[in-house]
């Protein structure tokens, strides 16, 4: 705990997965954190300890924080943002039609800032995703106030950010100010993790960059067990044996269904958007986007050629989360492939630990959805592991065998031993294994 010298008056802007890891944490390091959203149920929510999706840990800190005030939550910004020190920006960034950032939600967060800290300079910290030149952006924006602007870019992980924020690979600050880049850093102190400080084009670029290398290394994951698969080699053995050079390291290559998510896809899309804007090579970008898409129909073409046609048949599909973990389904490589599993005349019947598949939040895919994985394989002519939940690993294989019509198991995220599900009497076909 920080001594009452350093405790700081910090608003937060935005009341997603971003701005309520940072939040809680700020707070549980001894700052005083206020957090705006336009979203009053959200905040009215907040406001009783409910945080709105699940995210190991975070939860039982913002009970705390809000216990002992060191959080309050509001949708009035003069509230939020009146005598704060510091404004952090933690607002979703999308893809836009051209592949780029909406940076719609952002210069409308600025626009709110602007007009209630009117009487306050507070330093401007950027923690969503940004292109290359939002730190610029927003300087002129505010050059009548010389407010100061820093790019302070987040590494959080869903599932492990609470972790991830006070164990950090890196902490990144980008600014032309160094006194303003010198008080974002003395918030962080008592977290252990190198400070890098810069200029602000290279930690936009840095964090964009950061995911689109995540992205490729999936991919090339990808296009491996495909190579590794049609020669009749081991799949797992052979990105396991490529991980132990330090030079490539052992994370994120995990073959599969590909990746999904609120970050990956659009960052990836958005480096190729900038590579292309920079008049710099964006082919790799563009090729790993086309790889990622065409694990979903590798899927569909393996259950088409062992079930002959698709229309009619009972599939079942355990997992609808974009990963382990977490309750988004934001981008969920599950989801794009019950999709195209339904435009096939299929019948889906999924199972999920975590999700509850409503019509609003699962992007118009319809099927049916099952207490038990066992009860989503009842019948089914085949069964697809989309979402590598560690309790799919200690399924039992021969329960989960006899409730079937068919014999086909398709492990698209590597979480069974081949030899277990073939002793159970499956036809299985891995793709990360
Ligand atoms: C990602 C980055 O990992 C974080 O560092 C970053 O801060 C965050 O985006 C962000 O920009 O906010 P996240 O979206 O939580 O974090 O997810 P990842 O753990 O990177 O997984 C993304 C997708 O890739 C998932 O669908 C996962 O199943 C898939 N994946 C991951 C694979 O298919 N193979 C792997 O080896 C690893």
């Amino acid at each position: 705990m920080l001594d009452a010298a350093v405790r700081e008056r910090l608003a937060v802007v935005g009341a997603g997965h971003v701005g309520l890891v940072y939040a809680a944490g700020l707070a549980e390091l001894g700052h005083h954190v206020s957090v705006l959203d336009i979203d009053r149920d959200r905040i009215a929510a907040l406001r009783r300890g409910i945080v709105p999706f699940f995210e190991p840990g975070l939860g039982d800190l913002v009970k705390k924080d809000l216990a002992v005030r060191r959080l309050l939550f509001s949708s009035q910004p003069g509230e939020v943002l009146k005598g704060a020190k510091m404004a952090f920006i933690c607002v979703p960034t999308p893809s836009a039609n051209d592949g780029g950032l909406d940076e719609g939600p952002m210069r409308r967060a600025l626009q709110t800032i602007r007009r209630f800290s009117r009487r306050d300079r507070p330093i401007i910290v950027t923690k969503s995703t940004v292109s290359v030149g939002m730190n610029r952006y927003i300087k002129d924006l505010f050059r009548d106030r010389k407010v100061p602007v820093v790019s302070n870019p987040e590494y959080l992980r869903e599932g492990s950010a609470m972790h991830d924020f006070f164990h950090p690979h890196r902490i990144v600050l980008g600014s032309d100010d160094g006194d303003a880049m010198a008080a974002v850093a003395k918030l962080y102190e008592g977290i252990d993790g190198p400070v890098f400080t810069t200029d602000p084009v290279t930690a936009e670029l840095s964090k964009l960059a950061s995911n689109a290398f995540l992205a490729l290394k999936i991919s090339f994951a990808n296009s491996i067990a495909r190579i590794a698969s049609s020669n009749g080699g081991d799949v797992a053995e052979t990105l396991r044996i490529l991980g132990t050079d330090p030079r490539i390291g052992p994370g994120h290559l995990r073959a599969g269904l590909g990746f999904g998510g609120a970050c990956l896809p659009k960052d990836l899309a958005a480096m190729e958007h900038l590579a292309r804007r920079s008049a710099a090579p964006y082919e790799l970008f563009a090729a790993a986007q086309a790889i990622n898409r065409d694990q979903r129909q590798h899927v569909v073409d393996i259950l088409t050629a062992k079930l002959m046609s698709l229309s009619g048949r009972r599939i079942a599909v355990l997992g609808l989360a974009f990963k382990a973990d977490t309750d988004d389904v934001r981008e969920s490589p599950s989801l794009a492939l019950i999709s195209e599993l339904l435009d096939t005349g299929a019948n889906v019947v999924t199972h999920d630990p975590m999700v509850k598949l409503r019509a609003s939040s699962n992007g118009g895919v319809f099927a049916t959805q099952r207490r038990s994985a066992v009860e989503a394989a009842k019948g089914a002519h085949a069964l697809v592991i989309a979402t590598e939940w560690p309790q799919y690993g200690k399924l039992d294989l021969t329960r989960l065998r006899r409730s079937m019509k068919g014999d086909l198991l398709v492990d698209a995220r590597g979480v069974l031993e081949p030899a277990a599900a073939r002793a159970a009497g499956f036809d299985y076909v891995a793709i990360g294994t």
